[in-house]
């Protein structure tokens, strides 16, 4: 393997694999046997090693755990019949990697870095990767600040890390979701297109509330009006109204910039799909659902892949929508992401990096 990044190894003594049950993955509840660090000082990333999966030590003063200098990527690694393993849309993680990092004051890592360190690390840890649809490993790389200081400011250290973890299914079945209009994941000038660690900190709390009242995940709403829909849970989402698939645009800032939305667009644009890149109203949404003309209704994220939404609570109504159809778009298109994923079909836009 062509790798310009010098790393060291250290493998771990006695590996963790006899314990996981591959049958059964949890998601997020396993974690491989290594995991890749650097480190950033005076400047410059380096000290580029790959160690066993463990705890590390950090101050109680790390910037991270006061200010929330923190950002993360999710992607995956699949395992294609003859045992060869692919990485979706590797490049893509890493450019928005140093997207979220400028947003956050943080350092740009090189993308050769990026791709070196988890190529070697999917090297080291291939048989985690499992076979079979609905599988996959998960792919978690992410960067910190690393100063012991407490003052306001950017940290001039930071660590990077990747570490994987095997993984099932996100949703095992569709899902109910409640439009949310009283809190906000994001608003203009703020961090909602970063892949920011406070983002998803801030989304407990009414994820939690909307949980507690029956419903697995919100539809996010605009921050300043609550008129709009923006993403879902984790997620970007979609909707398919008359015909037309409908998502929001990413160009305002609040709405990340999600690689299986891009990816699903894509396909939809390759099959002469008819899409519109605008908020929908949560009125329009409302009438939609009162006239039956929304026809699908889906998250799109690299954990879920397609998460089939099956119930919509809008001001104090549960609607109910009508069962995905073997020919939907939204089932068409996980069967063609998961084609190509698997290395089962054509990949035309060379989305798959071969290990
Ligand atoms: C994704 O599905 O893209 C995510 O970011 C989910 C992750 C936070 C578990």
């Amino acid at each position: 393997m062509q790798n310009s990044t010098p790393i060291s190894l250290t493998k771990i003594a006695n590996s963790k694999l006899p314990e996981i049950d591959f049958s059964s993955l949890v998601f997020g509840k396993s974690i491989s046997d290594h995991m890749f660090v650097a480190d950033y000082q005076n400047g410059s990333w380096g000290d580029f090693r790959i160690v066993p999966y463990g705890p590390m030590e950090i101050y109680p003063g790390n910037a991270t755990l006061h200010y929330g200098q923190a950002i993360f990527e999710g992607m995956k690694a699949y395992k294609n019949e003859k045992g060869e393993v692919l990485v979706f849309r590797a490049e893509a993680n890493a450019k928005r990697l140093n997207e979220s990092a400028a947003r956050m004051c943080m350092p740009q890592l090189p993308e050769s870095i990026f791709l070196d360190a988890l190529k070697q690390l999917l090297a080291v840890d291939r048989d985690w990767v499992p076979q079979g649809k609905g599988s996959s490993l998960y792919i978690r790389p992410f960067m910190f600040a690393m100063d012991n200081y407490l003052g306001v400011k950017p940290s001039d250290t930071y660590r990077f890390m990747i570490f994987t973890s095997p993984v099932g299914a996100y949703y095992s079945k569709p899902v109910s979701v409640k439009v949310e209009t009283t809190y906000t994941r994001a608003c203009e000038g703020g961090t909602g297109e970063a892949k920011a660690a406070g983002n998803y900190a801030a989304s407990l709390y009414p994820a939690l509330k909307a949980q507690k009242e029956g419903y697995d995940q919100l539809l996010w709403t605009d921050g300043k009006t609550h008129s709009q829909i923006e993403e879902s849970g984790t997620m970007n989402v979609v909707f398919k109204i008359n015909g037309t698939l409908i998502t929001a645009p990413t160009h305002g800032g609040t709405i990340l910039k999600g690689i299986t939305r891009s990816s699903v667009l894509q396909l939809a644009k390759d099959w002469g799909q008819a899409v519109e890149e605008r908020f929908l109203t949560v009125s329009e949404l409302e009438d939609a659902l009162k006239n039956e003309s929304l026809e699908e209704a889906f998250g799109v994220g690299t954990a879920a892949t397609i998460a089939f939404i099956n119930k919509i609570h809008i001001h104090g109504k549960d609607y109910l929508l009508p069962e995905v159809a073997p020919d939907a778009f939204s089932k068409r298109v996980l069967l063609a992401l998961d084609g190509i994923k698997y290395g089962e079909l054509q990949d035309p836009h060379q989305w798959m990096l071969t290990i």
